[in-house]
């Protein structure tokens, strides 16, 4: 049996970094992702006067505490990272000193009016190019209230904006949250000892004077396991184990769909960490056959979709996934990304307006493929390039520093 390690949640390692600077005190982040996104969340924090120091996968961070935050001398950059600008904006609409956020080319054409519209019912003082792009500009607030807010769309990131807003409001935030999304920053203000509630789909978050710095402890990436899991459901003859991966219920939707696709994973050694389940994942080479998938799934496996697809090109019969327009929106429109490549692939997939339609013929070619600047489409293409019959090439796999730096190192030894 195969044994792996995933590096850490780069959702949780965002966040720890971001509570842990506003927080009073020592935080203490253990396996930490150290990757591209991640670092330009913590150089936004050390720009903005926090005490950062990062000695192999542990990072250590002297808080600042709400309010102590200097500003920023330049413009903070945040490279390819949306959960970066976006949460980041949450905490400087708050801040009494003026800021400027921006990402590369391809973030600098996300939208950014998801977060600005609510940010401003809070009284925040933000705009961003054509009032929706980013650069963003933060001018100073002297006091935020708190809102009543229903999500447009299942989207954690624009959630987290308005939640880490919520912790400096003059009274309490709702958010009305019709489809889940990945709950980390609310398991985590709650374990730096924020005031926030769950109820059904409500969260309610009351201010609170201090924020108080933790040790956490990051559990393997579920979204970097998703290349694993799908590779060995799809190589003959695979057993594989990944060790110490998180396993929150807001982030397990592909496990629940390749289960349902005939797959044999099984859940073992589940524990709890800093609020966040984390367990080993077992996974056996499947026959899997095609299922349609939509609906208050697909915001629990939206980064899963291009290995999912992937998955799909191997099963029995068709897969349909709907409700997915999000991936449109990605580093890249993930919808024609995966659709083109593996088309070239020679795969029998055919583009919806918000999602795909996999026709499991089981071969895949080889060929020269296009990465598209996005570490998931990457990383997806190369699973489906295991079971091609001659090489694939990308133009550039750079991008996989983004979220798995390791990757390919990772994959020779689930090969060898
Ligand atoms: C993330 C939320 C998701 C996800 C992204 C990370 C987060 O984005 O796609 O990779 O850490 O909050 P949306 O909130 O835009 O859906």
């Amino acid at each position: 049996m195969k044994v792996l390690e995933m590096p850490g949640d780069k959702s949780i390692s965002h966040r720890a970094i971001i509570l842990g600077s506003i927080s009073e005190g020592k935080t203490v982040i253990e396996n930490c992702l150290i990757s591209g996104d991640v670092l330009r969340t913590i150089d936004c924090f050390k720009a903005l006067g926090v005490d950062i120091k990062i000695k192999g996968s542990t990072v250590t961070i002297i808080g600042k505490g709400l309010k102590g935050l200097r500003p920023p001398k330049t413009p903070l950059y945040c490279g390819n990272s949306g959960t970066t600008v976006r949460l980041i904006s949450g905490v400087l609409v708050a801040q009494n000193f003026c800021s400027e956020v921006e990402g590369d080319s391809s973030l600098n054409k996300r939208p950014m009016d998801r977060i600005i519209l609510p940010l401003r019912l809070m009284g925040g003082n933000i705009k961003g190019r054509k009032d929706k792009l980013p650069p963003l500009e933060i001018k100073s607030t002297n006091k935020l209230k708190g809102i009543n807010y229903e999500l447009p769309i299942a989207s954690a990131q624009v959630k987290s904006a308005i939640l880490l807003a919520s912790i400096y409001g003059e009274g309490p935030t709702t958010i009305i949250e019709k489809a889940p999304s990945r709950d980390h920053t609310e398991r985590m203000m709650k374990y730096f000892d924020g005031n926030i509630k769950k109820m059904d789909k409500k969260i309610i978050v009351k201010p609170v004077s201090k924020l108080n710095g933790k040790e956490v402890y990051v559990p393997g990436d579920i979204s970097s396991a998703a290349y694993f899991i799908v590779g060995a459901l799809i190589l003959k003859g695979t057993e594989l184990l990944i060790k110490n991966v998180g396993i929150n219920e807001t982030r397990t939707g592909l496990i629940e769909v390749l289960k349902k696709m005939g797959g044999k994973i099984n859940i073992v050694n589940l524990r709890i960490n800093n609020n966040e389940p984390m367990a080993d994942i077992h996974v056996k080479y499947s026959k899997l056959k095609g299922i349609e998938i939509k609906g208050d799934i697909i915001g629990k496996l939206i980064d899963e979709i291009p290995i999912l697809a992937v998955a799909a090109t191997m099963a029995e019969g068709k897969t349909i996934i709907k409700d997915a327009r999000e991936l449109k929106y990605k580093e890249t429109n993930r919808i024609k990304a995966m659709v083109n490549e593996l088309r070239k692939m020679g795969a029998d997939i055919e583009e919806l307006e918000d999602g795909m339609i996999i026709g499991g013929r089981g071969i895949l070619n080889g060929g020269k493929l296009k990465s598209y600047n996005d570490h998931r489409i990457v990383m997806a293409l190369s699973i489906a390039g295991l079971c091609a019959q001659d090489k694939i090439y990308f133009d550039s796999t750079e991008c996989i520093k983004i979220s798995f730096p390791n990757f390919f190192n990772e994959l020779d030894s689930f090969m060898g």
